[in-house]
């Protein structure tokens, strides 16, 4: 491959079973005249993290709005776990798909955002029981119960009757984590989840995700600018610029030696 020509299909490396959990199939999103993917391609296998590297504005969170289904793709498939996110198959074939069917595949994937989104007239347990009762049908001891084991996970047991302003952002995006986690996603999103925060509480926070990534088999697909977070923890790094996959391997390969120019330039701006 010529470090000019943007690749074509950025399969990441095989899980063990092999499981594609996520895939975009030439994937399309535009603003007005303003391509921010161009016919994307990229899978991600069962239990696997990757991140997702590039400069501001190129199109992260455009990829897992989608993924949230916060937004439609203009053109192409985005596939999760088999099942086709925004198209079913009626009749042999593929329409765009209804409500119901979108928010069933769409409970497989959970996402924790960069400004925490936590509820802010819930106290922390209803923040992390509201969903699993309301969207799963959870009983209410079951929810609470499983509430209190991933506030210990997070390391947040003592705040459990606080409302979310009562806590520090890093103790609030600990909350946002434990909150995904409930619903028991086999797809955790993270969105540049310690961007907000200040210096000094950037750490706990991903001290719990890497706790996450090397105890759990959930698939995870992170934005960071935390390079060596995204080195511990990473399968797989995309490089993506100009609504593509550019270059992708093994954060070894990516960060120390990487094909092309682009991602040299910017992993020269950040680290
Ligand atoms: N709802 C929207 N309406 C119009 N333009 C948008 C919208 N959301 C994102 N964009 C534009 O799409 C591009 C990609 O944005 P984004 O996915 O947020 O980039 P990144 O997360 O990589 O910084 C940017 O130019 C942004 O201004
Ligand atoms: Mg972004």
């Amino acid at each position: 491959m010529s470090a000019d020509t943007p690749r074509e299909n950025a399969t990441t490396s095989t899980a063990a079973d092999g499981r594609e959990l996520i895939r975009f199939d030439k994937v399309t999103k535009r603003f007005g005249d303003h391509v921010v993917l161009d016919q994307l391609e990229f899978s991600v296998s069962a239990g696997k993290h990757v991140t997702l590297i590039g400069p501001s504005g190129s199109g992260k969170t455009t990829i897992l709005r989608l993924l949230m289904t916060l937004l439609r793709p203009d053109e192409g498939v985005i596939t999760v776990d088999g099942d086709h996110l925004t198209h079913e198959e009626k009749g042999g074939r593929l329409v765009p798909a209804g409500e119901k069917h979108t928010r069933e595949v769409r409970k497989k994937i959970g996402m924790v955002f960069q400004q925490f989104n936590l509820f802010p007239n819930m106290k922390v347990l209803r923040n992390i029981t509201e969903a699993p009762v309301h969207v799963l049908g959870m009983g209410k001891d079951e929810a609470e119960q499983q509430a209190r084991e991933l506030l210990e996970k997070v390391g947040l047991t003592e705040h459990i009757d606080k409302y979310p302003s009562q806590l520090s952002g890093g103790q609030q995006q600990r909350v946002a984590i434990a909150r995904a986690l409930a619903m028991s996603p086999k797809v955790l999103l993270l969105d540049e989840v310690t961007s907000a925060l200040d210096p000094e509480l950037v750490a706990g926070v991903l001290d719990v995700l890497r706790d996450i990534a090397h105890t759990t088999d959930i698939t995870m697909l992170v934005v960071t600018h935390e390079m060596n977070f995204a080195r511990d923890i990473s399968d797989d790094v995309l490089m993506f610029n100009e609504g593509k996959v550019i270059e992708s391997g093994p954060p070894e390969k990516i960060f120390n030696d990487p094909d092309h120019e682009r991602t040299r330039e910017f992993l020269g701006a950040i680290l």
